[in-house]
């Protein structure tokens, strides 16, 4: 079966983890992506976070499936004449180096254009153009800035970062449409195009409902569904939520049974609208259902804290799982805690290929995360991360270099 980017070549100048999730998606969709690592360096990440001593890391290798690995000193001149090759052969060029790294090396728009127009230059920035541009920035740089540390956490606690990689992982997501977009868009004009993701841009593109509410704060001066109302104060800014829900139905996270002992005995309950009688039936309130102060969804947001107390010692008398079995009978909108363990262990996540077992010559069998966007014509084979330069020499003779100028560039410490 063929791949959705079957026949795209990717050069792959990125390092650390925003670049490297946005080159390893293109790969699952079918790219042939060259990743370029310096030679007995390579990717930092490849000894960060290390827990098996000389091998790989676990961040390297899930962040670095199906792509295939070349050293090149792309300072040296030898190593530039071979970046030059590649760039003539490529389709795509992907980088997040710091701000000015590729222009310093002498890989302008200018000369990319002048041996490859058609080669679209797609980068993740810290920020964009603007004060801060020339910063370098890692991911809870991003998510401070991008308007999400500011709107997370407890209502009197400070700013917090999400578990989630909204910066790194966010931006390559959006990165990897950007390269698929002007991929597309050459097709009808033939030219390449630069296509920038910088990270704050990114988060406060996920960020987006609390622009929502900054304005709707601004037109009425409090936000109802936020835990602050309606006995404490509002001031100027979104103030962060706890765990309120961010959209028009309110929601929760309650204790469910084993909470002393679980720090995951937890379920997130929504009191949607179309399914409140339901509700109070599931947890013996039938009179709320008529009762005025809490009939209709507005008269709600006044007592949510008593009606979610009330609904949580419903949720206390079962396990997240029960709680969750009866709420689905009646349609009721609700989710359990899971924690990493009990992911890992999920069968039909095994099945859809989310959650993949991965073979390593070094390292041996390791769990990595999948693909998660399925395509039913080109489906993804998760293949092991490359060692450092494993083929170097496969794509130097692809682009025409005979055994003894690779051995030349080997005694030059170019690879
Ligand atoms: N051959 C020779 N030199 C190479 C090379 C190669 N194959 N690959 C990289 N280098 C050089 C670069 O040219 C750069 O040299 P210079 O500083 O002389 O210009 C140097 O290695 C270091 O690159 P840099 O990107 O500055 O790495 P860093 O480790 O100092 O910074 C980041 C890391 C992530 C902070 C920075 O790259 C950054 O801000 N990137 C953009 C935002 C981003 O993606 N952040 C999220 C990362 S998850």
């Amino acid at each position: 079966m063929t791949k959705a980017l079957q026949g795209v070549r990717i050069l792959d100048f990125t390092h650390v983890q925003s670049g490297p999730t946005c080159t390893q998606l293109l790969a699952w969709f079918g790219a042939d992506v060259i990743k370029v690592e310096r030679a007995k360096v390579g990717d930092a990440t490849r000894g960060q976070l290390r827990d098996i001593p000389g091998v790989d890391s676990l961040y390297f290798t899930m962040l670095n499936h199906n792509k295939r690995s070349i050293t090149l000193d792309t300072k040296k001149r030898a190593g530039r004449e071979v970046l030059d090759r590649l760039i003539k052969e490529c389709d795509v060029l992907v980088e997040n180096f710091a701000p000015g790294a590729l222009d310093r090396m002498g890989i302008t728009w200018e000369h990319i254009q002048s041996i490859n127009p058609r080669m679209i230059l797609a980068s993740v920035k810290g920020f964009g153009p603007g004060p801060y541009e020339d910063c370098k920035v890692y991911e809870n740089v991003a998510q401070c800035t991008g308007g999400a540390a500011s709107t997370t956490g407890d209502e009197d606690g400070l700013p917090m970062i999400a578990g989630a990689q909204i910066g790194d992982s966010g931006t390559g997501l959006h990165l990897a449409l950007g390269i698929v977009t002007a991929l597309y868009q050459r097709t009808l004009t033939g030219r390449g195009q630069k296509v920038l993701a910088p990270m704050q841009d990114a988060v406060i593109n996920l960020c987006r409902v609390k622009l929502r509410d900054q304005q709707r704060l601004e037109r009425n001066g409090v936000l109802q569904e936020y835990p602050q109302y309606p006995d404490g104060q509002f001031g100027d800014t979104v103030p962060r939520a706890g765990n309120a829900s961010g959209g028009g139905q309110p929601g929760s996270i309650l204790k469910c049974k084993g909470w002393e002992n679980d720090p995951n005995a937890y379920i997130y309950f929504i009191v949607q609208e179309a399914v409140w009688a339901s509700i109070c039936k599931v947890i013996g309130e039938e009179g709320w259902i008529s009762d005025e102060a809490f009939a209709t969804a507005a008269a709600r947001l006044l007592h949510l804290k008593p009606i979610f107390s009330r609904i949580e010692k419903w949720t206390m008398t079962k396990t997240k799982y029960e709680a969750m079995e009866i709420l689905n009978q009646y349609d009721i909108p609700c989710g359990p805690i899971l924690s990493m363990k009990e992911i890992v262990a999920d069968e039909s996540l095994r099945r859809t290929g989310t959650i993949v077992e991965v073979e390593h010559p070094t390292r041996g069998k390791y769990l990595s995360v999948g693909n998660p966007i399925k395509l039913s014509d080109s489906p993804t084979e998760v293949v092991r991360s490359p060692l450092l330069g494993e083929h170097t020499e496969e794509i130097l003779s692809q682009l025409g270099f005979g055994p003894q100028e690779i051995e030349g560039l080997r005694s030059e410490g170019v690879i």
